[in-house]
């Protein structure tokens, strides 16, 4: 099946950076989220980036303009009814992915795959809010969407063969390589990157070594393109605590326990680059 009409649910840094890998490989994409203001901020954020491209000399004006003119409002979850494959990127909370599943089952036609781009949460039990768990799939995008060349895929317990196969030539047409997770808590990424997070915010909150000193030694010390605290920052305080909390709670092991400073970043509102200040501040 070909994918031509794409509906992306939130318009945040994962569901912006899905619009417009969407949109750059030629497909109209929808995007709902929960305000006009929050859509319009997602679509000005992809208007920013693709200005960027532009000045870069990555890509022309006429194509940066061709991929703004494939984005389109939804305001509501109703507007998506004529697409033909939706993502979902909300906020990565059980009962409001539920949620949004039982809704979008009702608003979908028949034959549509409901993918859920969450970075933890069980693809079966998000499925089985649905009368269609067959069509549900994880279709997991790594952040910076456009930037990272990777998307998961999980299969829930009831996926078909024919959803894997429509959502991995979406996958494989946005420009991406799959790899393939068991439905297990944090997948493959997550069950490995978030521990080492964890483990580097227990090393601040011990007073093993400072920010700088922590990502500085992990950085040039084993090759990864930023620090784990600088990362964190970038994926958002609040996404790796969720996270943290869906391994220790479906694993039931104290290894993955998140550090108490996490949770008072997160409780403090420091929640990374999103609110301007995390480990590190971003206020200019
Ligand atoms: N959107 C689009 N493009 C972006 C971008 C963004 N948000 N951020 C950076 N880029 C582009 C830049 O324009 C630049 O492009 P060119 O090389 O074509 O000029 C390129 O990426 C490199 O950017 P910078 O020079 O500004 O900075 P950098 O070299 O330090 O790279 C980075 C930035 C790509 C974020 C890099 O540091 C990196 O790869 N970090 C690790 C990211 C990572 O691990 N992501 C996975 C997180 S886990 C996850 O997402 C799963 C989950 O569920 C939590």
């Amino acid at each position: 099946m070909i994918i031509n009409k794409l509906g992306v649910v939130g318009a945040g840094q994962m569901g912006s950076g899905i619009a417009q890998v969407a949109a750059a490989a030629g497909i109209e994409v929808w995007i709902n989220d929960i305000s006009d203001e929050l859509i319009a901020g997602g679509i000005a954020k992809i208007t920013r980036g693709l200005d960027k491209l532009v000045s870069k000399e990555k890509i022309g004006k006429e194509e940066a303009d061709g991929i703004a003119a494939r984005l389109h409002k939804a305001p509501g979850l109703g507007d998506l009814a004529e697409t033909d494959f939706i993502v979902e990127a909300a906020t990565e909370r059980e009962h409001l992915k539920l949620e949004i599943f039982d809704k979008l089952d009702k608003i979908a036609g028949e034959g549509v795959i409901l993918a859920s781009n969450t970075s933890s949460i069980s693809i079966t039990r998000i499925g089985s809010a649905t009368r269609r768990p067959d069509k549900v799939i994880g279709m997991h995008f790594m952040n910076p969407v456009p930037v990272m060349k990777l998307v998961e895929i999980i299969n829930g317990l009831a996926t078909s063969d024919e959803t894997t196969q429509t959502t991995v030539a979406l996958a494989e047409r946005l420009g991406k390589t799959c790899a393939y997770s068991k439905d297990f808590p944090g997948f493959i990424v997550n069950r490995i990157l978030m521990p080492m997070i964890n483990e580097a915010v227990y090393a601040l909150y011990e007073g093993v070594g400072r920010p700088e000193d922590i990502d500085t030694g992990m950085k040039l010390g084993t090759n990864q393109p930023m620090g784990p605290l600088a990362l964190a920052d970038l994926i958002g305080l609040d996404t790796c605590l969720a996270i943290m909390e869906v391994l220790h709670g479906g694993l039931g092991d104290t290894k993955y326990r998140p550090c108490p400073l996490l949770r008072q970043y997160v409780d403090s509102g420091r929640l990374g680059r999103k609110t301007g200040r995390g480990f590190y501040s971003y206020e200019k």
